[in-house]
């Protein structure tokens, strides 16, 4: 793209503030800020026009009925041959969505990389491949990775995979592919500058993931390898089982197109999004949805009725998938504190929020979905993850529940 081209364009979208300092740059910066400009996403202005409604007006919501530990573990030989079955077949692939900015645990480079060991190193993504290389030992198979890094991280998360032989696993069975950016704007919708020669560009949510996969090429590779299933998961849940057979099974023989591993929740107010029915679709309602009725609604067993928090690790049909990527899921809007030029001429993390991040949510595919098996995990052997470096879902918390699993730090 030319200056004129760029100065036009943005003229038209009033977001004139990028060019402010073009007259300052040298040949490469000039050619950085007019090739991110011609990359510019524009989804955020419909995104920033008609915000999605998260009141839950409107909606036709019930409870959703799932598989719970009793009824697993009574039913467990038999999912487990039918998943175990599916991997041996090469029909299940997992996909780690690892292209988000970490910031809560504010370490510089991908999540994964982050040590978690006491007196050995231990890499959140080694303990990871850990968890995975259990189920593929077993099979006798192994199942192809693919993993989702963005624009901020991806030479840094290639070069450390490599770095650390791929962590046993195969390198012909992982690939990476990456996200799309999205801008971020301050509170006049005007797109932030991050340097003179660079808008400030983050990664667009997690919610992407297949068709950015899609768009890399992959889905000829997982065609040609007769994958049938996507297990997604999260970077960080170091507890986390990936291409679980009584998952698979149970997914597979519920004939939904989604599989969802949940935590049940422990009381009625706890702070976590749940799965539920939104008239006929499946669909997630945020605890702050939750009217005081349905939050201490309880079923026939006396159990909460609104009790499956999604724990970001799903098992989705790939042929669902393909027929569903164009459909749009909503945008969520993020108050962040988003890295800015100042005044001065360097660019600065501000002390509070300063602007609006765009992002979708894996989550939100489950709707276009169409059907979700809520799978219930025991929380203390499936779920620790590391948001934080201290208190609530954090390094600490985490390497108690990994000791608590016979893990040695
Ligand atoms: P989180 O919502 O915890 O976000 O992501 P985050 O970016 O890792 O952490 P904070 O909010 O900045 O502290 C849940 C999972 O989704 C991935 C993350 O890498 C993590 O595995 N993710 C998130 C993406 O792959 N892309 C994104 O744009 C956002």
């Amino acid at each position: 793209m030319d200056y004129q081209s760029a100065k036009t364009l943005l003229e038209a979208k009033g977001q004139s503030q990028l060019l402010k300092y073009y007259d300052e740059l040298d040949e490469a910066g000039k050619n950085n800020l007019l090739t991110a400009i011609e990359n510019i996403n524009w989804d955020f202005e419909e995104a920033l026009a008609n915000p999605v409604d998260m009141s839950g007006k409107d909606r036709d919501i019930r409870p959703i009925s799932g598989l719970r530990q009793a009824e697993i573990q009574k039913r467990k030989a038999e999912f487990e041959t039918v998943g175990v079955e599916a991997v041996k077949a090469g029909k299940v692939a997992a996909v780690l969505l690892a292209g988000g900015m970490g910031t809560r645990l504010g370490v510089d480079g991908p999540k994964g990389a982050y040590d978690i060991g006491i007196t050995k190193p231990l890499y959140i993504f080694e303990q990871q491949m850990k968890n995975l290389m259990e189920v593929t030992e077993k099979c006798g198979v192994t199942v192809p990775l693919y993993i989702m890094t963005s624009d901020k991280n991806h030479a840094q998360t290639t070069a450390f995979w490599k770095e650390h032989n791929y962590f046993g696993y195969p390198e012909k069975d992982v690939q990476f592919f990456k996200q799309d950016m999205a801008p971020a704007v301050d509170y006049d919708g005007k797109i932030i500058l991050e340097r003179k020669d660079m808008p400030a560009l983050s990664p667009n949510g997690n919610g992407g993931w297949f068709a950015s996969l899609q768009r890399a090429g992959l889905c000829e590779d997982l065609h040609k390898r007769g994958v049938e299933w996507l297990n997604i998961y999260a970077v960080d849940n170091v507890l986390q089982r990936i291409a679980d057979p009584v998952f698979v099974g149970a997914t597979i023989a519920s004939g939904v197109n989604c599989g969802a591993k949940v935590i049940c929740k422990t009381e009625p107010y706890e702070k976590v999004g749940v799965l539920c029915m939104d008239g006929t679709q499946p669909d997630i309602i945020e605890y702050y949805e939750l009217t005081d009725e349905m939050a201490n609604q309880r079923d026939e067993n006396g159990d909460l009725a609104y009790c499956y928090g999604a724990i970001m690790n799903y098992l989705f049909r790939l042929s669902k998938l393909e027929e569903i990527v164009d459909k749009k899921i909503p945008v969520h809007i993020v108050e962040k504190k988003i890295e800015c030029l100042c005044d001065d001429g360097v660019t600065r993390k501000p002390e509070k929020e300063n602007g609006k991040k765009f992002e979708t949510l894996a989550v939100d595919l489950i709707k276009p979905m169409g059907s979700v098996l809520p799978f219930e995990v025991v929380r203390e052997k499936e779920f620790a993850p590391i948001k934080n470096k201290t208190g609530v879902d954090s390094v600490e918390s985490a390497r108690e529940l990994l000791k608590g699993n016979g893990v040695i730090l």
